[in-house]
């Protein structure tokens, strides 16, 4: 539906690194943008594909739903909010960078039920589509 999104991340040689910090967790990725391109904008109302948006339901929206809890900052709720800059890069980045940390989900948090961790192939899903600049696909229907 919409191909130059893609054909902007395909084209795009994305070199990301993560710096461990000595403050244990905390991470700062670098990021080494290609050839000029800016960061492409997902289309409003382009749907989160099926297979992530069940992947976030099960593992995130908890907090980072319509109504944020506990203090997690951001909504996970549109492909809209997950394309916008947050400090300087775009949240799915983010996203992928808390999952490689292990940093989210949060299974330290004293809440009831407790925070139950993300199965390694939910985790894989989310980590593979951030990864590839979080584009759109199919919604469940
Ligand atoms: C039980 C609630 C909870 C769940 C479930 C949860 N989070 Fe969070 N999340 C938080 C809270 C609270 C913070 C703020 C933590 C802080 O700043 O110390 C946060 C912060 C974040 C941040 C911001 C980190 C930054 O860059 O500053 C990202 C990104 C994030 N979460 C992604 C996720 C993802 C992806 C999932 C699902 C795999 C997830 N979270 C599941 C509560 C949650």
């Amino acid at each position: 539906m919409f191909p130059l999104l893609f054909l902007r991340r395909a084209t795009c040689c994305v070199s990301s690194f993560t710096v461990r910090s000595v403050y244990g967790g905390l991470t700062a990725g670098l990021f080494l943008a290609c050839s000029g391109a800016e960061e492409p904008e997902a289309a409003p109302g382009a749907p989160i594909p099926c297979e992530v948006q069940q992947v976030l339901e099960r593992n995130c929206l908890r907090c980072h739903g319509e109504h944020r809890e506990y203090g997690a900052p951001y909504s996970f709720t549109s492909l809209e909010e997950i394309h916008r800059v947050r400090g300087s890069e775009p949240l799915y980045r983010r996203m992928f960078e808390a999952l490689e940390d292990d940093f989210m989900p949060p299974v330290t948090l004293k809440v009831e039920p407790p925070v139950q961790d993300i199965s390694d192939a939910d985790r894989e899903v989310l980590m593979e589509w951030t990864r590839a600049g979080a584009p759109e696909g199919e919604a469940c229907q």
